[in-house]
């Protein structure tokens, strides 16, 4: 049986980076290891790092509580505050933070200190946006929905700077940024969602329309996983949701000729690749 397996199956660049940072330091560091909030919301990759000693500060009060080893941050980013409260602990600090999230926070900033108030289209309540947030030295606004961005009142005085969460769908913010420029006033807009979503989701399309049965991998709660099931779907009418090889049905794999697989943005590439090896058996 012929196996296609999706390049971008799987964890983006910036969290396989921030995971292995994590597995690294866990390896190597004689004192306590912690992240800053889950480095990933995959269970067993954080049960995983448990038992290899690393743990998990929920927010200010359980950093404030320790007092020796290393705080990784991760690929989200954090507010400036947290990389405050890390040294003034006298903690090490390891920043995994996505180098595109670190743009968003260098931007934010820079025109903050040029008089300019800032918008961040996404979701208020994401820690993304939350750090974002955090690098902002002027006016701050958080729009995620028609109706906001409708709403929003800019000064009159200061030009508006634009950046958005990195997770955005662009057709969304595009729509934002067009009610928002229509109001008339100086605006700055910088387009900085990644593609990384996008290039997972168009692979995905191009594997399902060649093969005979394809699988997707990924947490039956992962939203991103679930919109990779309905793009295959859409595709090839033998598509598979499984979450670990134990759901995968061997035998209806027999009969086919080609098999493609992809995976969510936040599954383990082991368990891609124990799939991936079983249908090549
Ligand atoms: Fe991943 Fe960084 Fe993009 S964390 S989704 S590569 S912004």
């Amino acid at each position: 049986m012929k196996v296609i397996k999706a390049q971008t199956a799987g964890f983006c660049f910036g969290v396989k980076r921030a995971v292995d940072q994590v597995y690294d330091l866990a390896a190597k560091e004689k004192e306590p290891v912690y992240t800053y909030g889950p480095i990933i919301h995959n269970e067993e990759v954080v049960r995983d790092l448990e038992e290899k000693g690393v743990q998990v500060l929920n927010g200010k009060e359980d950093l404030l509580s320790v007092k020796k080893g290393t705080v990784v941050i991760r690929s989200h980013g954090v507010a400036e505050e947290v990389y405050d409260l890390i040294c003034e602990n006298g903690l090490n600090l390891a920043d995994a933070t996505c180098p595109f999230v670190k743009k968003i926070h260098r931007i934010v900033r820079r025109e903050g200190e040029n008089g300019r108030e800032i918008v961040i289209i996404g979701n208020a309540n994401h820690p993304e946006v939350e750090g974002i947030r955090g690098w902002c030295v002027s006016k701050v606004t958080v729009i995620g929905t028609e109706e906001e961005a409708e709403e929003f009142e800019p000064n009159s005085d200061t030009g508006v700077c634009v950046v958005s969460q990195t997770t955005f769908n662009y057709k969304k913010f595009n729509k934002l940024v067009e009610i928002l420029s229509k109001k008339r006033y100086d605006i700055l807009v910088l387009n900085t969602i990644c593609n990384a979503t996008e290039e997972r989701q168009q692979e995905a399309r191009k594997i399902a329309a060649d093969v005979d049965a394809m699988i997707v991998i990924g947490g039956r709660h992962s939203s991103n996983t679930q919109k990779l099931f309905e793009i295959c779907k859409e595709e090839c009418k033998n598509t598979y949701y499984i979450q670990t090889l134990e759901d995968l049905d061997v035998h209806s794999m027999q009969s086919m000729s080609c098999v493609g697989i992809t995976a969510g943005a936040s599954t383990p590439n082991n368990i891609i690749e124990e799939v991936h090896k079983e249908c090549q058996k």
